[in-house]
């Protein structure tokens, strides 16, 4: 009886192990995933991983692992893609399988997944299509939309004219005259600067994005390392949240009074050509155009056009008082091109090498996201030799691809001549890329291009800029937080020239 018992033992251990081992050998040949530090349960590689200083963490990694490797965030798995070559091929020629959005908890919480940015499948499909060609209606990329910069340059310059050569942070204005832009595509025009609606607006806005940049933001990547854990503790993300669902109660009062108002054949701006698409597809059962979705649209809007934008200018303006000389080519380029007596328009800007080279390097150094936004493999995908699963969070890197050593030689540098060819002309880069590449691609950049290149010339066409430091002790480095790069704050003064 023992010796029965034994060998039955004996022989279920013999067939676990082969039946274990040809599993193994399965998955491990069929489905090689790609390499990575070894994950702890539930804190994932978090000893591996700075939550300081994420892009900095995951460069060391890519000289372990090359370009392609897995981590873990918590208990949720994410393959980074470090580099040009491995983003491109997974963006552009693997588009489809690479155009999900991943979700961190705390983006997810803002955006809740509805609008443009956080959805994912049919609904992101249609509401991405929309909005781009509706912006497009509205003269993104056409001549409109740039009367309207041209517009707010102009109020921009006057409030600037009005702080009297006085030092100041310029943050607000820069965040006013961008969101303003966004009001006046979404809701039809622009608010005066001090408008009690609009600086509430702006103010929750503006808090969100302190939170975002402030130190105890690093809970916030803890948030998105422990979810669930996080919900019970207080904290800057649940006043974000807040905040969040404070704005879309006021878009909500705003689609409200365009209901009232709608005149369905003359659109006057993104939410009536919304109500318009509603009111099309009011039979079909499921429709992806919802007041909701109009809400969270909406919002996305602002939330993805404005702190990019604004933070992006006032990195800039930091940069060019560190270089006086940049700034005295640049002014004797508009004198040049534009001279003194009209506001810089688009068209200047094929003319304007020299500008648009700074342009170009004001975004490639500050690297404002320098790890992207979070994608995600819309089912089993085969990448190189990978195997990577379906809904498998991806992070294209853009910080290695914006300061790339080979084509950028001395990225850390700041040097428009990383833009411009040796006869002065402008040198394109395909290395470009602080809008992300693929079906994901920023929705605002043709946008954002307009905003930075002639809120940028407007300013320096009326003035020059003065530090309140010694210009040689200027810190433009950027201030790394998890998601984005920020300036360090400082003050300027504007004096006209
Ligand atoms: C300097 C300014 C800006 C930068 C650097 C920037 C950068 C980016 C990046 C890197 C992404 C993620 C792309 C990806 O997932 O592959 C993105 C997405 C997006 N951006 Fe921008 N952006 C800027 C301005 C704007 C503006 C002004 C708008 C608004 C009109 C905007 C609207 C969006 C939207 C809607 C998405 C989501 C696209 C999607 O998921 O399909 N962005 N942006
Ligand atoms: C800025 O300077 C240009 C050229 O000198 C001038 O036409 C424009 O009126 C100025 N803008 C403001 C708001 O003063
Ligand atoms: C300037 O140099 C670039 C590249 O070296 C070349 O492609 C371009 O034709 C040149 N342009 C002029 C005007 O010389």
């Amino acid at each position: 009886m023992e010796f029965l018992g034994m060998t039955t033992i004996f022989l279920l251990v013999c067939i676990s192990c082969l039946l274990l081992f040809t599993t193994w050998r399965s998955i491990s040949q069929k489905e090689k995933q790609p390499p990575g530090p070894i994950a702890l349960p539930i804190v994932g590689n978090l000893l591996q991983l700075n939550p300081w200083n994420l892009p900095e963490s995951l460069k060391k990694l890519s000289k372990k692992y090359g370009p392609v490797f897995t981590i873990s965030l918590g208990p949720q798995k994410a393959v980074v893609l470090y580099g040009y070559d491995v983003v491109k091929e997974a963006l552009v020629d693997q588009a489809e399988d690479f155009s999900g959005r991943g979700s961190l908890p705390l983006i997810e919480k803002l955006f809740q997944g509805t609008g443009i940015v956080t959805s994912n499948g049919e609904t992101w499909k249609q509401l991405r299509r929309f909005a781009l060609t509706t912006l497009r209606d509205f003269g993104m990329g056409k001549k409109s939309i740039e009367e309207r910069i041209q517009e707010e340059a102009n109020f921009l310059v006057e409030r600037i004219r009005n702080t009297h050569e006085r030092p100041f942070n310029p943050s607000n204005f820069l965040v006013h005259a961008v969101s303003n832009i966004i009001c006046s595509v979404v809701f039809g025009d622009r608010f005066d600067y001090e408008d009690k609606k609009f600086l509430t607006l702006i103010n929750l806005l503006d808090e969100n994005d302190k939170l975002q940049n402030s130190i105890q933001t690093q809970v916030c990547t803890l948030y998105n390392f422990f979810p669930t854990v996080m919900e019970y503790l207080p904290g800057p993300h649940k006043k974000m949240i807040k905040n969040t669902e404070k704005v879309d109660q006021f878009t909500l009062e705003i689609i409200a009074e365009h209901q009232e108002t709608l005149d369905p054949t003359c659109p006057r701006d993104f939410i009536d050509a919304f109500l318009n698409k509603m009111e099309q597809e009011k039979g079909n059962g499921h429709s992806e155009f919802t007041v909701e979705t109009l809400s969270r649209s909406t919002l996305d809007l602002f939330l993805a056009g404005t702190g990019t934008t604004s933070t992006t200018l006032r990195h800039g303006l930091l940069i060019l008082q560190k270089f006086p000389e940049i700034v005295e080519k640049i002014q004797k380029e508009i004198d040049h091109v534009i001279g003194r007596n009209r506001s810089p328009c688009m068209a200047d800007r094929s003319q304007m090498p020299y500008t648009d080279a700074v342009v170009h390097e004001i975004q490639r150094f500050i690297d404002f996201l320098p790890l992207n936004v979070p994608h995600a493999v819309v089912r089993d995908t085969k990448f190189r030799d990978y195997f990577i699963p379906k809904n498998t969070m991806i992070i294209p890197t853009l910080n290695s691809i914006l300061h790339d050593s080979k084509e950028f030689p001395n990225p850390e540098k700041f040097d428009p001549g990383h833009f411009l060819n040796a006869n002065g002309t402008f040198k394109k880069s395909d290395y470009f890329m602080p809008f992300s590449v693929g079906k994901r691609m920023c929705a605002g950049e043709g946008l954002a291009r307009m905003e930075l290149f002639i809120f940028l010339t407007a300013i320096l066409q009326n003035f020059t800029l003065k530090p309140v430091v010694d210009h040689k002790d200027i810190d433009i480095s950027p201030f790394v937080s998890t998601l984005a790069n920020t300036p360090r704050p400082y003050e300027v003064s504007f004096l006209p020239r």
